[in-house]
Formats: structure tokens, C-alpha cells, sequence
């Protein structure tokens, strides 16, 4: 069979019709390669037309992707770290907002640059944005969505041998974000069933999620930092016990609603002991749907689920392998098993 395009064509045509922008710099950060779509989303933020032979940071003004707060270039810390940077939202002053990888290019062992790839996700946080809005009514009050706004989750990578983790990404309205998430994975789970099983109430476990994580303080990290998470984050019962009081105090949740978020990070021993059974079906489905939507919403992690009688089945990719796979969870028992 004829070949469609030889080699050389093949790849130029493959990079110069590839939606993503694409960079590919030396370990000096000099410009080896960039393709049409990275001319076209960075147009107007280049110096000229000849991009061989310079600096990227020189040649791209206002470079989407710069420097950390202590005036390190992030780039030359992928580069010496050695270590990939995945889906960083970058606000370009051209009004874009990009979704950024750097993944730096290591040949036998030699780090010799750097792959930086850009999609331009504006329309798509557009969307989000109206979604958001519409979200955003439904919320009790202006102090709820500021706090969920305000409050940020970290992308990290885990490192199991030293038990430290990586800081490789800050999702500013995180706690928003991860409301979002469980409210369309229990949407999800509802057009599936789930609501049909006794003991789970649609109207309560939506005030739960609303309400769960209004208690939370984060740290203050960096990207690129590297921390023990036992010591610099608070036992997340904490939170679950502020967010309960609030819940209870200042928006006058009912009992149950209030008992689900004060032992949202309790084990199931622990809240088997302390809850009453009826409401256990619901807690468990609680703590499955928060456990999903921080995977989703830290990135890197698809999952889908069915529900089936009293149990939710829930396949997972994700790099840890303690999440990846197939299980299935009985709402009435508590049992957990894996799938092949
Ligand atoms: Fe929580
Ligand atoms: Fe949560």
C-alpha cells in the first residue's frame, strides 16, 4: 500500500494541523520548533516572524507560563526536577485562557529541553463560567460562594517511597470547583437510580455537599514545592466539624444533613458507631461521590460508575494504584469489593 504522505511531510503535517500550540525548547530554553497553532495563539505576543535561535522568554511577551514567586523560571525547574507540569490554567493578556503541559524531553538519561504544548479553552471556560452563574443562585447567600471561591485545592504528585508530595498545580476556587464536580457526579448517580434506593435523599445530600467543605483552610504552598501532607495539612476532621456547625448554626441544616458533613472524614468503623444505620446508605454514598469528585477535580483521573439495586459499581483510571480499578460498594453494608 502507497504510503499517504512520506515521513518528513507526515510530521510536518501532523504538528502544523495539531489544534494544541506546540514549543520545543533546548535546555537554554531556545526555541528549536514551534508549529502554526502556537504562532496562531500566541499571535501578537511575538517579536517577529523568526522564531529559530531565541529565547522563548524573549520572543514570547508575556510569556503564558513565567516565573514563581521567588523569581524561578517554573521552565528551568521542570527542566532540573526533571518533572511534568499538566493542565496549568494560564489568563493570557490576549484575553485567551490556555490550558498548559511542559514535559521535559529526557534522552538516555540526559535532559535536553522541553515539550511545552498550549490549547486555548476560552470557549469552554466561557460555558463554565455561565454554568457557574446559574450555580451560583442556587447557593444560600454571597458569604457561602465566597468561601467555596476562595479556598484552593493543590494538584499534586505523590511520591510513595518518601511519602512526600509534589505541589504541581493550585485550583484557586478549589472548593468550588469540587462542589461542582459532586453535584454532577450525584446527577449522575441519580439518573442512574440512585435516589430510588431507601435511605438516599436527593434534597439532603445536596445540602451535605453544598455545606461539607465550608470549614477548610489550606496552607499556603507553592508549585514545585515538596511536603509531608501529614504535617502540613489539617486532620480534615476538623474541617468537618466546623463545616458542620456552620451548617447547623448559621444555615439551619437539618440534623441529618449536619451528622453527614460532621463525619464526612471518619471511617466507616468510626461512623458506624456514632451514626444511626438509616443514615448510613447515605453516608457512604457521600463519602464515595467527595473521594470522586477530589480525583476529578485534582485531574488526571477518569471514572464512571453504575449503580445497580443497592450498590455503585466504580471503575477508575488513576495513577495511584490504590484508586485504579473496578469496584463495587454496597450502600446497605458497607461492603467493598474489587473487580476484575
Ligand atoms: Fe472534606
Ligand atoms: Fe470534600
Amino acid at each position: 500500500m502507497r504510503d499517504l504522505l512520506k515521513r518528513p511531510e507526515l510530521l510536518h503535517y501532523v504538528l502544523d494541523t495539531m489544534v494544541e500550540g506546540l514549543f520545543l525548547l533546548d535546555k537554554d530554553l531556545t526555541i528549536q520548533y514551534m508549529n502554526s497553532s502556537a504562532l496562531q495563539i500566541m499571535d501578537g505576543f511575538l517579536s517577529d516572524d523568526d522564531y529559530h535561535g531565541r529565547n522563548f522568554y524573549d520572543y514570547v511577551h508575556m510569556a503564558p507560563i513565567d516565573f514563581n514567586e521567588e523569581g524561578t523560571s517554573i521552565l528551568i525547574e521542570c527542566m532540573e526536577t526533571g518533572t511534568s507540569l499538566t493542565r496549568v490554567m494560564s489568563e493570557h493578556p490576549n484575553g485567551k485562557t490556555l490550558s498548559i503541559n511542559v514535559v521535559p524531553i529526557v534522552v538516555d538519561n540526559e535532559k535536553r529541553g522541553l515539550m511545552l504544548t498550549m490549547e486555548d479553552v476560552t470557549k469552554l471556560i466561557e460555558i463554565e463560567k455561565e454554568l457557574d452563574m446559574a450555580f451560583a443562585l442556587t447557593l444560600p447567600n454571597s458569604k457561602v460562594e465566597h468561601k467555596m471561591k476562595t479556598t484552593v485545592e493543590y494538584q499534586d504528585e505523590y511520591n510513595p517511597e518518601l511519602k512526600n508530595i509534589r505541589v504541581t498545580g493550585i485550583i484557586k476556587d478549589g472548593v468550588y470547583r469540587h462542589v461542582v464536580n459532586s453535584l454532577k457526579i450525584f446527577s449522575s448517580l441519580a439518573a442512574q437510580g440512585v435516589t430510588k434506593v431507601i435511605g438516599i435523599d436527593k434534597d439532603q445530600l445536596v445540602q451535605a455537599i453544598i455545606f461539607h467543605d465550608l470549614g477548610k483552610v489550606q496552607p499556603d504552598l507553592m508549585i514545585g514545592e515538596v511536603v509531608d501532607p501529614r504535617e502540613v495539612f489539617e486532620d480534615s476532621k476538623l474541617h468537618a466539624y466546623r463545616s458542620a456547625e456552620i451548617a447547623k448554626n448559621l444555615y439551619h441544616q437539618p440534623d441529618d444533613v449536619v451528622e453527614l458533613i460532621r463525619f464526612h472524614h471518619h471511617s466507616e468503623k468510626e461512623a458506624s458507631e456514632s451514626l444511626p444505620w438509616r443514615l448510613l446508605p447515605m453516608f457512604r454514598l457521600f463519602q464515595l461521590i467527595d473521594g470522586l469528585s477530589a480525583a476529578v477535580t485534582r485531574g488526571g483521573v477518569d471514572v464512571l460508575f453504575t449503580v445497580s439495586g443497592s450498590s455503585v459499581i466504580v471503575t477508575e483510571h488513576n495513577r495511584r494504584p490504590k484508586y485504579d480499578g473496578t469496584r463495587k460498594i454496597d450502600l446497605f453494608t458497607g461492603k467493598r469489593r474489587n473487580i476484575e
